[in-house]
């Protein structure tokens, strides 16, 4: 590191080696008291907290320092007589010679310090504070650490760096865009990307062979603990390499980081699920595999059941929770059906396993033979909860997948500090709209597979694709697949999503054009920078791991941006804004 003047070592450098040495440090005052005739401040840098000890008599001027201060110290290093174990300089303090101030601060709207209780929405108001917590540092520095990490392995694999453009065109990654209005061409706009998709397969189109890009991408849709609208992708693509070779390629990008980052051996290959069983059996097209509770197809097993909607229903499934066949209350159930609600599933059936029954008020719809199919298939258990859910397949796996997944944190069932790895692969290439028409379950240019391409034209739902997510603790962190390469498959697939002649020419005119002009077999995938972050730092909130984050409002409290703009600035872009009123 450059010398500088202010400093000569950093607050979280000093041990007992350094005994007997005259140092200057510089930070923030983290806490001041005053015991007797002595004041002792723990100062603050990144790097760590020093404590200063001095006699009030010996600096009168000192008296004025408050909290968030910033002196500059020059002193002694000397042994602590009581160390102080949760700190690495925790065994010495440096004697004070000469204090200065270097700037006041007023009193801050809350502490500084990893725990605080401060609302998330002050936080933000005030993010420049917020920083200044060691934890926010970490995680932003485990950011940096990530990004570096990745830099280094896809430079060694030969990928070049290329940036794509940030005013551009709508890309259909099935999110709102961002839409910015043109001055020079009125009335029309350019979107920001929701990712760099059509531009990195014309960089292959291109030549260009292995790309990447740390890409800024923008989604207005509906946020969550782990969304934002503007956030980062590492973005990936390359030529002429099948999808195991993709797989592996980003498998040793995610081994790399792990060690690079936490020191940490994961092992590779990941499992590879088929979408069908991470949906029919953890309920989730991104599960978490660290915990033992699994969804059951009993559909067959009911056969004859007399309650009308689960006789009915294309798929019923049962979730069994260990232990907890007290837990049966009206209030449990509420909150399970208010869960499954939220998945299109009105209602779930609880029913209990004690003394060697299924028992519950439900049980009269059940003949003993399937009772006694339910036991045996489910390897029922004293004291069992069964939760059971009829519906659409899609439905009852989401629904009863959020149910695992509020029991798993209810009971505490997930190992802490515990990482899992695995890819979901098989997608389905489309989702069957209830108006019977089809959207992309990944983006409109990812391949069919070829073994599934017959049934193009007759049941385009059974088709499934070329696609693959990496899933960590049951976060989607990062997804792919191989596109697409020739003009008459992309052509089919519009048509299937329904995009007219005139929408594929308007939208899409400049990059269906390019296929024609020799375009090499490609694909690749994109990793959500925000989400490895915050799986790696631990935090499940995205907010905590990027430094200006937006709120759940998609508002940042800091700027208070969006605003509304001078009506000059509208009335050069040739726009009137229509309020409620006007309406
Ligand atoms: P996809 O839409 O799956 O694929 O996005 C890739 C990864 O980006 C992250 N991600 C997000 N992170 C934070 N906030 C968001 N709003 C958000 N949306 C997505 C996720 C996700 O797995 N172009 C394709 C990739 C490809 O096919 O190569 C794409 O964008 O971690």
């Amino acid at each position: 590191m450059l010398k500088m003047e202010a400093r000569d070592h950093t607050n979280g450098e000093l041990r007992l080696s350094d005994v007997g040495k005259t140092v200057k440090l510089i930070g923030w005052v983290s806490k001041r008291r005053n015991l007797g005739s002595l004041v002792f401040i723990d100062l603050r840098d990144r790097y760590g907290y020093t404590q200063i000890v001095f006699e009030s008599e010996s600096f009168p001027e000192a008296a004025k320092i408050r909290n968030e201060y910033i002196i500059e110290v020059e002193g002694e290093v000397c042994k602590r007589q009581t160390p102080n174990p949760k700190l690495p300089t925790g065994e010495i303090e440096v004697n004070a010679k000469k204090i200065t101030i270097i700037n006041s601060a007023n009193t801050t709207p809350f502490i500084i310090a990893d725990e605080t209780d401060a609302l998330e929405d002050t936080r933000l108001k005030y993010r420049y504070l917020d920083l200044r917590r060691p934890m926010m540092q970490r995680y932003l520095m485990n950011r940096a650490k990530i990004t570096k990490s990745i830099r280094e392995y896809l430079d060694n694999q030969d990928f070049i760096e290329i940036e794509t453009p940030i005013l551009t065109l709508s890309t259909p990654e099935g999110a709102r865009d961002y839409l910015v209005p043109s001055r020079t061409r009125k009335g029309s706009f350019y979107a920001l990307p929701q990712s760099p998709q059509l531009f990195k397969q014309l960089l292959m189109i291109g030549g260009l062979e292995r790309y990447y890009q740390i890409a800024r991408c923008f989604r207005d849709e509906d946020l969550r603990a782990d969304r934002q609208p503007d956030f980062t992708q590492v973005d990936i693509e390359t030529s002429f390499l099948s999808q195991d070779e993709i797989l592996t390629l980003l498998e040793g990008c995610i081994k790399k980081v792990w060690k690079d980052v936490l020191n940490i051996d994961i092992e590779t290959p990941f499992r590879r699920i088929p979408w069908k069983i991470a949906m029919g059996k953890y309920g989730s097209d991104k599960p978490d595999t660290r915990f033992d509770l699994f969804l059951n197809d009993i559909k067959e097993d009911i056969s004859g059941i007399t309650f009308q909607a689960l006789a009915e229903a294309e798929d019923v499934r049962a979730l069994v929770i260990p232990h907890q066949a007290a837990e049966t209350s009206r209030k449990v159930a509420d909150s399970l059906n208010d869960i499954s609600k939220k998945f299109g599933i009105k209602q779930v059936t609880t029913l209990k396993f004690v003394n060697g029954e299924i028992t519950g008020s439900f049980t009269k719809f059940l003949n003993d033979d399937i009772k006694k199919k339910l036991i045996e298939h489910l390897g029922l258990k004293e004291d069992d909860l069964l939760i059971i859910a009829g519906g659409s397949f899609n439905h009852v796996c989401f629904a009863l997948g959020a149910i695992r997944s509020f029991y798993a944190k209810k009971l505490n069932l997930i190992p802490p500090h515990s990482f899992d790895f695995l890819w979901v692969v098989d997608f389905p290439l489309f989702d069957k709209l209830d108006d019977g028409s089809y959207t992309s379950e990944h983006h409109p240019f990812t391949r069919p597979r070829k073994e599934d391409e017959q049934y193009l034209d007759t049941c385009p739902e059974k088709v499934l694709s070329a696609a693959y997510d990496i899933v960590i603790n049951g976060y989607e962190a990062g997804g792919g697949s191989l596109r697409i390469y020739d003009q008459t498959m992309q052509k089919k697939i519009f048509e299937i999503l329904g995009f007219t002649e005139e929408d594929i020419k308007r939208k899409f005119g400049f990059f269906v054009d390019a296929f024609q002009y020799g375009t090499p077999p490609h694909g690749g995938a994109a990793f959500g920078l925000d989400r490895l972050t915050m799986i790696i730092s631990e935090t499940d909130n995205i907010r905590d791991v990027i430094a200006f984050p937006k709120n759940l409002s998609a508002v940042c409290p800091m700027s208070n941006a969006p605003m509304p703009v001078d009506e000059q600035q509208l009335k050069d872009l040739g726009i009137k804004v229509v309020t409620e009123e006007d309406k």
